[in-house]
């Protein structure tokens, strides 16, 4: 049973106020989580609640902290924290906004989280178990961020995330070091193009290109240096967050010098992926941009996995609108675009049922809390986005995953390859 729910203001991996909330159960179990922040968030998201005025460049969370105190505990207290889709609907229905912005998608976020994790904590199992219960789980295939641009880095590039996926590495750790490896040889060939520009938001190398397909020359270079085939052993995974590149109907490559239509970026991000060796593909157009998002998976979804992000935003209706359209093929999870673990979970079983891929996804802002690697692991997600291979808000995550592998021993099943929609598998 919840005793109490505690809010506290702490920080996040970009210097900016968050809330944390603890859940401490009757029989004294403690559950903590922070809320992420995302920076190209997508206008359909849960709202997080910021103080404004002149106070930590209005970023401060006090009125979600005293929400947490004032509202959500009381509305809380005593209530099954095993019940976890009770307590999210006693979220949902305190809040009573689509958008939990009456309470603040932060608090509402870090509330729910910390409910799972007081529930596990009470039952003495890691969270990945208390969700997995008997089920068979794998440990899933990781998407590591080698530069980082857009949003994340002045905009210096405009694709945001340039990463690798190493399906075939046979188990976690071994995609780990292989990442590692190809890291190293990015950040060699960036100090010869010209002066290394230390890293962005993810802790990916903060990108230093004349244009989007040097980028992609230097990674396919990076992978080569490394030891590794592009294309066959370490392929290419970008997330081109095009809600960012325009207003929703004309696109901008600010880097290229070019404007288009939905069109011709589709044409743009499948030349993409003829001449560079990429499997997946995230937004490759704008939220509402369906159409868009439609012709590039029609043209290569059969080849490459084309994942909803922004488009999305871990809403299970969104999820059945988009897979109408054949619009994507993956869908990417976050907690707190849509703020509670059971309408998170929600959008996974939905894009599940449509024979997609599911990625359980940090955001830009994160902290040390390692609730998301549990998720993947819980719900058997199959793949993982956390970031770049630095920073410890990222490297807490990709470690906390190989306690879990240690933990499954013998029984560790690497998703790889088979985390892919069927035919790109
Ligand atoms: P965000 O970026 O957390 O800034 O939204 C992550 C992403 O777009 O996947
Ligand atoms: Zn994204």
């Amino acid at each position: 049973r919840i005793d109490t729910v505690i809010g506290r203001q702490l920080w996040d991996s970009r210097g900016r106020p968050t809330v944390e909330a603890e859940v401490r159960l009757a029989g004294g179990a403690i559950g903590r989580a922070i809320a992420p922040a995302g920076a190209s968030r997508g206008a359909h998201e849960a709202i997080d609640l910021r103080d404004g005025g002149a106070a930590f460049g209005g970023m401060g969370v006090a009125q979600a902290v005293a929400n947490v105190m004032r509202e959500i505990a009381p509305a809380l207290a005593g209530m099954d924290a095993r019940d976890q889709s009770a307590v999210d609907a006693a979220l949902v229905a305190l809040d009573g906004t689509p958008t939990k912005q009456r309470l603040g998608g932060n608090a509402v976020v870090a509330v729910s989280m910390a409910v799972l994790h007081a529930a596990a904590a009470a039952e003495a199992v890691p969270v990945w178990r208390w969700l997995a219960q008997d089920r068979a789980v794998r440990l899933p295939l990781p998407e590591i961020q080698i530069f980082g641009g857009g949003a994340h880095a002045g905009r210096r590039t405009d694709i945001q995330d340039f990463m690798v996926m190493a399906p075939h590495a046979g188990s976690f750790r071994r995609a780990l070091e292989i990442t590692d490896e190809v890291y190293r040889a990015a950040g060699r060939l960036m100090a010869e193009l010209g002066p290394l520009a230390g890293v962005a938001d993810e802790g990916g190398w903060w990108p230093n290109f004349a244009s989007n397909e040097q980028a992609l020359d230097v990674l396919t270079r990076s992978i080569d240096t490394a030891g590794y085939r592009p294309g066959e052993d370490v392929f290419i995974s970008l997330d081109i967050a095009a809600n960012e590149l325009g207003n929703g109907a004309t696109y901008r490559l600010a880097l290229d010098d070019r404007a288009m239509n939905g069109a011709a970026m589709a044409e743009t991000v499948i030349g993409w992926t003829q001449r560079y060796p990429i499997i997946s593909v995230e937004d490759p157009a704008a939220q509402d941009d369906l159409a868009t998002m439609t012709a590039v998976t029609a043209a290569i979804g059969d080849r490459v996995q084309v994942i909803g992000d922004d488009v999305l935003v871990t809403r299970a209706e969104r999820v059945e609108t988009a897979a109408a359209a054949k619009a994507c093929n993956a869908a990417l999870i976050k907690v707190n675009q849509i703020g509670t673990v059971t309408e998170a979970k929600a959008a996974l079983d939905a894009a599940r049922a449509h024979g997609w891929g599911t990625i359980v996804s940090a955001r830009s802002g994160e902290t040390e809390d390692v609730m998301i690697a549990h998720l993947a692991v819980g719900w058997d997600a199959g793949q993982f986005k956390v970031g770049s291979f630095t920073r410890s808000e990222r490297m807490a995550k990709w470690n906390e995953m190989l306690r879990i592998e240690e933990a499954l021993g013998a029984r560790a099943d690497y998703a790889g390859a088979g985390a892919f929609a069927a035919p790109i598998a």
